[in-house]
Protein backbone atom coordinates (compact mmCIF):
# COMPACT_ATOMS: atom_id res chain seq x y z
CA UNK A 1 0.00 0.00 0.00
CA UNK A 2 1.12 3.48 -0.99
CA UNK A 3 -0.10 6.58 0.71
CA UNK A 4 0.57 9.66 -1.50
CA UNK A 5 1.25 13.15 0.58
CA UNK A 6 0.65 16.42 -0.28
CA UNK A 7 4.00 18.17 1.73
CA UNK A 8 3.68 22.20 2.41
CA UNK A 9 6.59 22.89 4.65
CA UNK A 10 5.04 26.35 4.63
CA UNK A 11 7.21 28.93 6.33
CA UNK A 12 9.62 29.32 9.16
CA UNK A 13 10.03 26.68 11.91
CA UNK A 14 7.87 24.36 9.12
CA UNK A 15 11.02 23.74 7.39
CA UNK A 16 12.92 22.41 10.33
CA UNK A 17 9.90 20.22 11.41
CA UNK A 18 8.66 18.74 8.34
CA UNK A 19 11.52 16.76 7.26
CA UNK A 20 12.24 14.82 10.35
CA UNK A 21 8.29 14.02 10.81
CA UNK A 22 8.71 12.92 7.08
CA UNK A 23 12.22 10.17 7.87
CA UNK A 24 9.59 8.76 10.72
CA UNK A 25 6.80 8.38 9.07
CA UNK A 26 9.52 6.12 6.30
CA UNK A 27 10.49 4.63 8.86
CA UNK A 28 7.32 2.84 10.61
CA UNK A 29 6.28 2.31 6.63
CA UNK A 30 9.49 -0.18 6.68
CA UNK A 31 8.77 -1.09 10.04
CA UNK A 32 5.08 -2.08 9.39
CA UNK A 33 6.78 -3.45 5.80
CA UNK A 34 4.84 -3.04 2.33
CA UNK A 35 3.91 0.47 3.18
CA UNK A 36 5.32 3.11 1.50
CA UNK A 37 4.86 6.71 1.32
CA UNK A 38 5.01 8.94 -1.31
CA UNK A 39 5.85 13.03 -0.84
CA UNK A 40 4.85 15.14 -3.35
CA UNK A 41 6.39 18.81 -1.81
CA UNK A 42 4.86 21.83 -2.61
CA UNK A 43 6.56 25.50 -2.32
CA UNK A 44 3.60 27.19 -1.18
CA UNK A 45 3.99 29.99 1.77
CA UNK A 46 5.06 33.65 1.83
CA UNK A 47 7.68 33.31 -0.43
CA UNK A 48 5.77 32.01 -2.84
CA UNK A 49 3.37 35.08 -2.87
CA UNK A 50 6.44 37.31 -3.23
CA UNK A 51 7.61 35.76 -6.12
CA UNK A 52 3.93 35.05 -7.99
CA UNK A 53 1.62 37.16 -5.97
CA UNK A 54 -0.84 33.99 -4.59
CA UNK A 55 -0.05 31.96 -1.29
CA UNK A 56 -0.80 28.84 -3.74
CA UNK A 57 -0.62 28.13 -7.80
CA UNK A 58 -3.71 29.13 -9.40
CA UNK A 59 -3.97 24.78 -9.89
CA UNK A 60 -2.83 24.42 -6.06
CA UNK A 61 -5.90 23.04 -5.32
CA UNK A 62 -6.34 20.89 -7.73
CA UNK A 63 -2.54 19.21 -7.71
CA UNK A 64 -3.16 19.24 -3.54
CA UNK A 65 -6.17 16.81 -4.41
CA UNK A 66 -4.33 14.27 -6.21
CA UNK A 67 -3.04 13.06 -2.87
CA UNK A 68 -4.86 10.64 0.00
CA UNK A 69 -3.80 13.68 2.35
CA UNK A 70 -2.24 17.26 3.37
CA UNK A 71 0.64 17.36 5.35
CA UNK A 72 1.59 20.78 6.42
CA UNK A 73 4.15 22.62 8.46
CA UNK A 74 2.81 26.34 9.53
CA UNK A 75 2.09 29.36 7.78
CA UNK A 76 2.79 32.84 8.08
CA UNK A 77 5.71 35.32 7.70
CA UNK A 78 4.50 38.82 8.73
CA UNK A 79 7.19 40.73 7.21
CA UNK A 80 6.81 39.21 3.98
CA UNK A 81 2.65 38.52 3.85
CA UNK A 82 0.04 40.43 6.51
CA UNK A 83 -1.24 37.29 8.33
CA UNK A 84 -4.90 37.29 7.27
CA UNK A 85 -3.44 37.45 3.61
CA UNK A 86 -1.13 34.22 4.13
CA UNK A 87 -3.29 32.50 6.63
CA UNK A 88 -7.02 32.98 4.10
CA UNK A 89 -4.96 32.21 0.93
CA UNK A 90 -3.54 28.93 2.25
CA UNK A 91 -4.60 27.01 5.27
CA UNK A 92 -8.56 28.05 5.37
CA UNK A 93 -8.60 27.96 1.85
CA UNK A 94 -7.80 24.63 1.78
CA UNK A 95 -9.52 23.96 5.52
CA UNK A 96 -13.07 25.32 3.36
CA UNK A 97 -12.73 24.03 -0.59
CA UNK A 98 -11.52 20.25 1.27
CA UNK A 99 -14.51 20.31 3.38
CA UNK A 100 -12.49 19.72 6.22
CA UNK A 101 -15.80 20.51 8.86
CA UNK A 102 -14.21 18.29 11.56
CA UNK A 103 -11.12 19.64 13.61
CA UNK A 104 -9.57 16.91 16.32
CA UNK A 105 -6.65 18.24 18.56
CA UNK A 106 -5.72 15.63 21.63
CA UNK A 107 -4.18 16.83 24.49
CA UNK A 108 -2.60 15.67 26.84
CA UNK A 109 0.61 15.84 29.59
CA UNK A 110 3.77 13.76 28.78
CA UNK A 111 5.43 12.00 31.72
CA UNK A 112 9.11 14.11 32.44
CA UNK A 113 7.15 17.67 31.50
CA UNK A 114 6.39 19.99 34.59
CA UNK A 115 2.46 20.16 35.14
CA UNK A 116 0.56 22.64 37.47
CA UNK A 117 -1.97 20.05 37.59
CA UNK A 118 -2.51 17.31 40.93
CA UNK A 119 -3.10 14.68 38.78
CA UNK A 120 -1.36 15.35 34.90
CA UNK A 121 -1.28 11.33 33.77
CA UNK A 122 -5.09 11.13 33.71
CA UNK A 123 -5.38 14.29 31.81
CA UNK A 124 -5.53 12.64 28.21
CA UNK A 125 -9.11 14.21 26.33
CA UNK A 126 -9.86 15.00 22.64
CA UNK A 127 -11.76 18.42 21.73
CA UNK A 128 -13.73 17.82 18.57
CA UNK A 129 -14.29 20.86 17.21
CA UNK A 130 -16.89 21.68 14.19
CA UNK A 131 -14.61 23.02 11.84
CA UNK A 132 -16.75 24.80 8.97
CA UNK A 133 -20.00 27.04 10.21
CA UNK A 134 -21.06 28.26 13.75
CA UNK A 135 -19.64 31.69 14.94
CA UNK A 136 -16.88 31.67 12.09
CA UNK A 137 -19.65 32.50 9.28
CA UNK A 138 -19.65 35.68 6.97
CA UNK A 139 -23.40 36.02 7.82
CA UNK A 140 -23.86 39.38 8.97
CA UNK A 141 -22.95 42.83 8.26
CA UNK A 142 -21.65 46.83 9.57
CA UNK A 143 -24.43 49.39 8.89
CA UNK A 144 -24.96 52.92 9.78
CA UNK A 145 -22.17 55.63 10.57
CA UNK A 146 -19.86 57.14 13.40
CA UNK A 147 -21.79 56.81 16.48
CA UNK A 148 -25.14 54.98 14.99
CA UNK A 149 -22.51 52.23 13.53
CA UNK A 150 -23.78 48.53 14.35
CA UNK A 151 -22.08 45.05 13.31
CA UNK A 152 -24.12 42.03 13.14
CA UNK A 153 -22.42 38.67 13.51
CA UNK A 154 -24.60 35.83 12.59
CA UNK A 155 -23.76 32.15 13.59
CA UNK A 156 -25.18 29.40 11.84
CA UNK A 157 -25.58 25.90 12.99
CA UNK A 158 -26.67 23.28 10.15
CA UNK A 159 -28.35 20.20 11.85
CA UNK A 160 -26.42 17.92 9.49
CA UNK A 161 -22.96 20.01 10.46
CA UNK A 162 -23.89 19.81 14.36
CA UNK A 163 -24.79 16.26 14.20
CA UNK A 164 -21.93 15.28 12.14
CA UNK A 165 -19.58 16.86 14.77
CA UNK A 166 -21.55 14.99 17.77
CA UNK A 167 -21.66 11.66 15.92
CA UNK A 168 -17.78 12.04 15.50
CA UNK A 169 -17.34 12.68 19.35
CA UNK A 170 -19.32 9.35 20.05
CA UNK A 171 -17.68 7.21 17.94
CA UNK A 172 -14.25 8.92 19.27
CA UNK A 173 -16.08 8.24 22.81
CA UNK A 174 -16.80 4.86 22.33
CA UNK A 175 -12.93 3.80 21.23
CA UNK A 176 -11.66 5.41 24.52
CA UNK A 177 -12.88 6.68 27.67
CA UNK A 178 -16.90 6.28 26.76
CA UNK A 179 -17.58 10.08 28.20
CA UNK A 180 -18.42 12.65 26.16
CA UNK A 181 -18.95 16.56 27.25
CA UNK A 182 -20.83 19.21 25.39
CA UNK A 183 -19.57 22.59 25.53
CA UNK A 184 -22.89 24.98 25.08
CA UNK A 185 -24.24 28.39 26.50
CA UNK A 186 -28.06 28.19 26.08
CA UNK A 187 -28.68 30.01 29.38
CA UNK A 188 -27.20 32.94 27.20
CA UNK A 189 -27.08 31.91 23.65
CA UNK A 190 -30.86 32.51 22.70
CA UNK A 191 -31.17 30.07 19.30
CA UNK A 192 -28.26 28.40 18.64
CA UNK A 193 -27.49 26.78 21.85
CA UNK A 194 -30.65 25.53 22.65
CA UNK A 195 -30.61 23.57 19.25
CA UNK A 196 -26.83 22.13 20.18
CA UNK A 197 -28.47 20.79 23.00
CA UNK A 198 -31.09 19.41 21.34
CA UNK A 199 -29.08 17.95 18.71
CA UNK A 200 -26.55 16.74 21.29
CA UNK A 201 -29.43 14.89 23.90
CA UNK A 202 -30.90 13.22 20.04
CA UNK A 203 -27.28 11.89 18.64
CA UNK A 204 -26.82 10.91 22.00
CA UNK A 205 -29.85 8.63 22.18
CA UNK A 206 -27.76 6.42 19.73
CA UNK A 207 -25.10 5.40 22.15
CA UNK A 208 -26.53 4.35 25.35
CA UNK A 209 -22.84 2.98 26.77
CA UNK A 210 -21.07 6.48 26.38
CA UNK A 211 -22.03 8.85 29.07
CA UNK A 212 -22.62 13.08 28.83
CA UNK A 213 -22.44 15.72 30.33
CA UNK A 214 -23.42 19.39 29.19
CA UNK A 215 -21.10 22.56 30.54
CA UNK A 216 -21.63 26.18 29.96
CA UNK A 217 -18.22 27.49 28.00
CA UNK A 218 -17.47 29.54 30.81
CA UNK A 219 -18.01 26.65 33.23
CA UNK A 220 -16.47 24.35 31.37
CA UNK A 221 -12.74 26.46 30.81
CA UNK A 222 -12.73 27.28 34.06
CA UNK A 223 -12.65 23.91 35.17
CA UNK A 224 -10.62 23.06 31.87
CA UNK A 225 -7.69 25.07 33.50
CA UNK A 226 -8.38 23.68 37.19
CA UNK A 227 -9.30 19.82 36.70
CA UNK A 228 -8.92 19.09 33.25
CA UNK A 229 -8.44 15.24 33.67
CA UNK A 230 -12.32 14.77 34.42
CA UNK A 231 -12.41 15.00 30.35
CA UNK A 232 -12.51 12.62 27.65
CA UNK A 233 -14.11 13.89 24.60
CA UNK A 234 -15.57 17.34 24.16
CA UNK A 235 -17.45 18.20 21.38
CA UNK A 236 -17.71 21.87 20.34
CA UNK A 237 -19.10 24.70 18.22
CA UNK A 238 -16.05 26.39 15.87
CA UNK A 239 -15.56 29.59 18.39
CA UNK A 240 -15.64 27.40 21.76
CA UNK A 241 -13.59 24.75 20.20
CA UNK A 242 -11.02 27.03 18.94
CA UNK A 243 -10.79 28.38 22.39
CA UNK A 244 -10.58 25.32 24.30
CA UNK A 245 -8.09 23.50 22.12
CA UNK A 246 -5.66 26.69 23.14
CA UNK A 247 -6.15 25.76 26.89
CA UNK A 248 -5.72 22.64 25.85
CA UNK A 249 -2.09 23.26 24.52
CA UNK A 250 -1.27 25.75 27.42
CA UNK A 251 -1.72 22.89 29.84
CA UNK A 252 0.28 20.64 27.96
CA UNK A 253 3.15 22.45 28.47
CA UNK A 254 4.00 24.11 25.28
CA UNK A 255 2.04 24.84 21.57
CA UNK A 256 5.31 23.42 20.46
CA UNK A 257 3.93 19.71 21.23
CA UNK A 258 -0.03 20.11 19.60
CA UNK A 259 -1.03 18.11 16.93
CA UNK A 260 -4.53 18.27 14.89
CA UNK A 261 -6.28 17.20 11.97
CA UNK A 262 -8.83 19.28 9.71
CA UNK A 263 -10.93 16.06 8.56
CA UNK A 264 -12.90 15.87 5.73
CA UNK A 265 -15.62 12.92 6.18
CA UNK A 266 -17.48 12.73 2.51
CA UNK A 267 -14.33 11.59 1.44
CA UNK A 268 -14.77 13.64 -1.77
CA UNK A 269 -11.08 15.60 -0.64
CA UNK A 270 -8.28 14.97 1.41
CA UNK A 271 -7.80 15.39 5.08
CA UNK A 272 -5.43 18.24 6.51
CA UNK A 273 -2.78 17.45 9.47
CA UNK A 274 -0.84 20.06 10.70
CA UNK A 275 0.69 21.25 14.35
CA UNK A 276 -1.18 23.27 16.06
CA UNK A 277 1.70 25.58 16.33
CA UNK A 278 2.73 28.81 13.73
CA UNK A 279 5.40 29.52 12.00
CA UNK A 280 7.58 31.15 15.03
CA UNK A 281 9.35 33.73 13.61
CA UNK A 282 10.93 34.63 16.93
CA UNK A 283 13.22 31.30 17.07
CA UNK A 284 13.42 30.43 13.13
CA UNK A 285 17.34 29.25 12.14
CA UNK A 286 17.58 28.16 15.77
CA UNK A 287 17.48 24.64 15.36
CA UNK A 288 15.62 25.02 18.73
CA UNK A 289 12.03 24.19 17.49
CA UNK A 290 9.83 21.85 19.24
CA UNK A 291 9.30 18.97 16.83
CA UNK A 292 6.98 16.50 18.40
CA UNK A 293 3.80 18.58 17.46
CA UNK A 294 4.64 18.08 13.91
CA UNK A 295 5.22 14.22 14.79
CA UNK A 296 2.29 13.86 17.02
CA UNK A 297 0.14 15.10 13.62
CA UNK A 298 1.77 11.82 11.93
CA UNK A 299 0.52 9.86 14.62
CA UNK A 300 -2.65 11.11 13.46
CA UNK A 301 -2.56 10.70 10.67
CA UNK A 302 -1.23 7.01 11.18
CA UNK A 303 -4.24 6.96 13.08
CA UNK A 304 -6.50 8.53 10.31
CA UNK A 305 -5.47 5.67 8.02
CA UNK A 306 -6.36 2.72 9.84
CA UNK A 307 -2.52 2.23 10.67
CA UNK A 308 -3.23 2.68 14.81
CA UNK A 309 -0.66 -0.23 15.83
CA UNK A 310 2.39 2.21 14.22
CA UNK A 311 0.42 5.23 15.73
CA UNK A 312 1.08 3.84 19.14
CA UNK A 313 4.03 2.68 18.77
CA UNK A 314 5.04 6.24 17.63
CA UNK A 315 3.15 8.22 20.60
CA UNK A 316 5.61 5.14 22.54
CA UNK A 317 8.58 6.53 21.30
CA UNK A 318 7.62 9.86 21.72
CA UNK A 319 7.12 9.11 25.59
CA UNK A 320 9.92 7.50 25.98
CA UNK A 321 12.08 10.32 24.31
CA UNK A 322 10.53 12.48 26.89
CA UNK A 323 11.45 10.33 30.31
CA UNK A 324 14.36 10.46 29.45
CA UNK A 325 14.64 14.00 29.75
CA UNK A 326 15.18 15.10 25.93
CA UNK A 327 13.42 17.93 24.97
CA UNK A 328 13.32 21.16 23.79
CA UNK A 329 13.97 24.22 25.74
CA UNK A 330 10.21 25.59 25.46
CA UNK A 331 9.22 22.38 27.88
CA UNK A 332 12.52 22.86 30.03
CA UNK A 333 14.76 20.82 28.15
CA UNK A 334 17.75 21.71 26.23
CA UNK A 335 17.92 19.08 22.93
CA UNK A 336 17.80 20.64 19.39
CA UNK A 337 14.96 19.56 17.49
CA UNK A 338 17.54 17.58 15.86
CA UNK A 339 18.24 15.50 18.65
CA UNK A 340 15.03 15.28 19.63
CA UNK A 341 13.86 14.06 16.62
CA UNK A 342 16.74 11.07 16.28
CA UNK A 343 15.75 9.88 19.69
CA UNK A 344 12.36 9.53 18.41
CA UNK A 345 13.50 7.78 15.21
CA UNK A 346 16.15 5.42 17.20
CA UNK A 347 13.15 4.34 19.38
CA UNK A 348 10.90 2.81 17.03
CA UNK A 349 11.12 -0.86 16.33
P1 LIG B 1 3.41 30.75 16.89
O1 LIG B 1 2.72 29.48 17.24
O2 LIG B 1 4.20 30.77 15.66
O3 LIG B 1 4.37 31.17 18.11
C1 LIG B 1 3.87 31.45 19.43
C2 LIG B 1 4.99 31.21 20.44
O4 LIG B 1 5.18 29.81 20.59
C3 LIG B 1 6.33 31.78 20.01
O5 LIG B 1 7.01 32.25 21.14
C4 LIG B 1 7.06 30.58 19.42
O6 LIG B 1 8.44 30.65 19.52
C5 LIG B 1 6.50 29.44 20.26
N1 LIG B 1 6.45 28.21 19.46
C6 LIG B 1 5.58 27.90 18.47
N2 LIG B 1 5.85 26.70 17.96
C7 LIG B 1 6.92 26.23 18.63
C8 LIG B 1 7.68 25.02 18.54
N3 LIG B 1 7.39 24.06 17.66
N4 LIG B 1 8.72 24.88 19.40
C9 LIG B 1 9.02 25.82 20.29
N5 LIG B 1 8.34 26.98 20.41
C10 LIG B 1 7.30 27.19 19.59
O7 LIG B 1 2.28 31.88 16.85
P2 LIG B 1 2.42 33.45 16.49
O8 LIG B 1 3.72 33.97 16.98
O9 LIG B 1 1.17 34.07 16.97
O10 LIG B 1 2.39 33.51 14.90
C11 LIG B 1 3.57 33.51 14.09
C12 LIG B 1 3.14 33.31 12.65
O11 LIG B 1 2.55 32.03 12.48
C13 LIG B 1 2.12 34.33 12.16
O12 LIG B 1 2.44 34.65 10.84
C14 LIG B 1 0.81 33.58 12.25
O13 LIG B 1 -0.15 34.03 11.32
C15 LIG B 1 1.25 32.18 11.91
N6 LIG B 1 0.38 31.12 12.48
C16 LIG B 1 0.15 30.05 11.69
C17 LIG B 1 -0.58 28.99 12.16
C18 LIG B 1 -0.74 27.81 11.29
O14 LIG B 1 -0.06 27.67 10.28
N7 LIG B 1 -1.61 26.88 11.65
C19 LIG B 1 -1.16 28.99 13.52
C20 LIG B 1 -0.79 30.15 14.30
C21 LIG B 1 -0.06 31.18 13.77
MG1 LIG C 1 -6.78 29.15 17.80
Amino acid sequence: KTIKLAVIPGDGIGHEVVPGALGILERLGEIHGGLKFEFEHFDYGCDHYLQHGDMMAPDGLERLSQNDAVFLGAVGDANKVPDHISLWGLLIKIRREFQQEINVRPAKVFEGIRSPLANPKDFDLMVVRENSEGEYSSVGGRMFHEEHEIAIQSSVFSKRATSQAMHYAFDLAASRGKMVTSATKSNGIYHAMPFWDDVFKEISSDYPDVSTTSEHIDALSASFVTRPERYDVIVASNLFGDILTDIGAAIMGSIGIAPSANLNLNGKYPSMFEPVHGSAPDIVGKGIANPVGQIWTAKMMLDHFGYTELGSKLLQAIEDTFREGIMTSDIGGSASTHEVTTSILDKLQ
